[in-house]
């Protein structure tokens, strides 16, 4: 059993990281600021399971504010720390770049640093894709540049990777990054890919997509992301980074069939021009993870789509119970 401490854990992936430690007989400290940037009485709703564990406590706090996250570290004293908590999403870090610096990059440099003074010494930190920008050939290997970034939001991830590696160098954090492909499933954003579409389509709206539908995205579901970095928790080394996604691809023409036919709808789809910070392709790479951390991925993105539209009934059904309450009986 060990103590560890979860930036984001309020979020899409950090409220099953939650889950799934607890689970297993971890305590788990969660800092999360309930951020705005989509309706933080979600993030409310995703810990509620996690909130009824005597192992689970809960720190609002902001990472922007360096006391707190170093009021937090030294209260916690974690063994270790997994840093989930970000500005997510490429297209808004166009509009917002300051707010993406200030999270992503200072609020990472607070973190490393309350880590250093509280003598917690091993880091988790969940980074991304994007790093490897438009301009590599995938599958994205670890080893390839990760030096020309396209969005704010990849440029802000990628300096905090260089900060993670500048503290191990310094201070002797020992710090796994984790790049994540694309993920979706249970409690997905409600903006990204996959969610909001199977929401405009079950209302039998137009889907705004960006390009001629050619695109490819290396789709990750949650649980096999979860089992990554619970790998990687468990796992301990100076300074590793890997991808985690399913190695296969599918492009956005596909993935809107897909959902089509497990919806039981017809897909209206809204062609837009292609978006500035958005890459053509991502694929990972998966080798160094399956070798090094015994990754090994296991839901293919057929039978993730098919999870995802059961949550998503469940959810809509909750929803629609909530606001007239005669029709959840
Ligand atoms: N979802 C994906 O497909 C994906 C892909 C690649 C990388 N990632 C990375 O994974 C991590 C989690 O992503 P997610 O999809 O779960 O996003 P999310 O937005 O659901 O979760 C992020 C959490 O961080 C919290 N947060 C934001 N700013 C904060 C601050 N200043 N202080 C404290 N907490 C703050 C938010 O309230 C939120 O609960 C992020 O670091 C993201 O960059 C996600």
């Amino acid at each position: 059993m060990a103590r560890i401490l979860v930036t984001g854990a309020a979020g899409f992936i950090g409220s099953h990281l939650a889950d799934r430690l607890l689970a297993r007989g971890d305590e788990v400290v969660a800092f999360d600021n309930f951020d705005p940037y989509y309706d933080p009485a979600i993030k409310r709703r995703n810990l509620a399971g996690a909130l009824r564990s005597p192992r689970f406590r809960l720190v609002e706090g902001d990472l922007r504010d360096r006391a707190a996250i170093r009021a937090a570290m030294e209260a916690a004293r974690p063994d270790r720390v997994v840093h989930l908590a970000a500005q997510a999403g490429v297209r808004p870090s166009l509009q917002r770049p300051q707010q993406y610096v200030d999270v992503n990059v200072t609020g990472t440099l607070h973190l490393l640093d309350a880590m250093v003074a509280a003598g917690c010494r091993r880091l988790v930190y969940g980074g991304t894709s994007s790093v490897y920008g438009a301009s590599g050939q995938p599958p994205f290997r670890e080893s390839d540049p990760a030096d020309r970034p396209i969005s704010p939001y990849a440029a802000t991830k990628r300096a905090a990777e260089l900060l993670c590696h500048t503290w191990s160098a310094i201070h002797g954090l020992r710090v796994t990054v984790l790049r994540f492909f694309t993920v979706y499933g249970p409690r997905q954003r409600p903006e990204m890919a996959i969610h909001k579409f199977a929401r405009l389509m079950l209302a039998g709206q137009p889907i705004p997509c960006f390009g001629d539908g050619s695109s490819v995205r290396d789709y990750t579901y949650v649980d096999d992301i979860l089992d990554g970095v619970v790998k990687a928790v468990d796992h301990d080394e100076a300074w590793g980074v890997y991808n985690l996604g399913e190695s296969e691809t599918h492009s956005l023409t596909e993935l809107l069939a897909l959902l089509a036919q497990e919806l039981g709808v017809a897909a209206q789809v809204d062609r837009q021009p292609d978006q500035a910070g958005d890459v053509p392709a991502t694929c990972a790479d998966i080798a160094a993870a399956r070798r090094v951390l015994g990754y090994d991925p296991r839901v293919p993105l057929r039978e993730g789509i098919a999870r995802f539209v059961r949550w998503l009934r469940d959810e809509l059904a909750r929803e629609a119970a909530a606001v007239d309450p005669a029709r959840g009986r």
